[in-house]
């Protein structure tokens, strides 16, 4: 009996975890699926040849996988990730339960109701609506000289100061933006 009552449960919250999944997949448009071991690789390679400091903000952090690495490789930086769909968010939080790690805080909110104006690093994999809306955000609140390192899909009209073409299956590509507030202006002229 108790066995049954806990095989009920144990498939209930599989199930509601399904359902909250596919919501905030088909709310947010993109899915929560985690950057590659070989695109990671890397991207931390990048984050350390442009020797960044401060605080990097990761926008959609999923299950935490790219942001745990990012707290244990920069531990001088301050991480702050944020993921609007509770089940990841949940996860990424029990496992940070486990992994002590100092520097990273995951926040469950919508990344577009916060500021980005302290963010020294911002790292993102999204999709190319996403970026479309994010765009703009990023060019009224980001300082002068913020690294923006996008995984797969770039920023629809900035002009990244380095691409990099990850060698797996995908062709992954990786872009590199140093934020300029004239940037913008400059670009549309074109
Ligand atoms: C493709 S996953 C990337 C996960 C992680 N950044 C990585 O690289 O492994 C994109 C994540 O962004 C989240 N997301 C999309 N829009 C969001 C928003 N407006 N606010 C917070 N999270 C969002 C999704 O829920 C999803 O988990």
């Amino acid at each position: 009996m108790i066995l049954n009552v806990f095989s009920a449960l144990i498939v209930s919250a599989v199930v509601c975890s399904g359902i909250l999944i596919v919501f905030y997949s088909l709310y947010n448009g993109i899915s929560p699926m985690p950057t590659s071991p070989k695109v990671k690789r890397q991207l931390l390679h990048v984050l350390s040849q442009n020797e960044i400091q401060g605080t990097i903000y990761e926008l959609g952090s999923g299950w935490g996988t790219l942001a745990f690495e990012l707290a244990r490789r920069f531990p001088e930086c301050r991480i702050i990730a944020y993921e609007n769909s509770w089940v990841p968010y949940i996860y990424s939080k029990i496992y940070g339960l486990a992994v002590k790690t100092e520097n990273l805080r995951i926040k469950q909110e919508n990344f577009f109701n916060i500021l980005l104006s302290r963010a020294d690093v911002v790292v993102c994999y999204l999709s190319p609506n996403i970026m479309t809306h994010l765009q703009p955000k990023l060019e009224s609140e980001l300082q002068k000289g913020t690294l923006v390192v996008t995984n797969t899909f770039a920023l629809p009209s900035w002009v990244p100061q380095q691409t990099i073409e990850v060698e797996d299956l995908y062709r992954t590509k990786i872009h590199i933006y140093l934020f300029n507030p004239e940037y913008k202006r400059t670009i549309t002229l074109k």
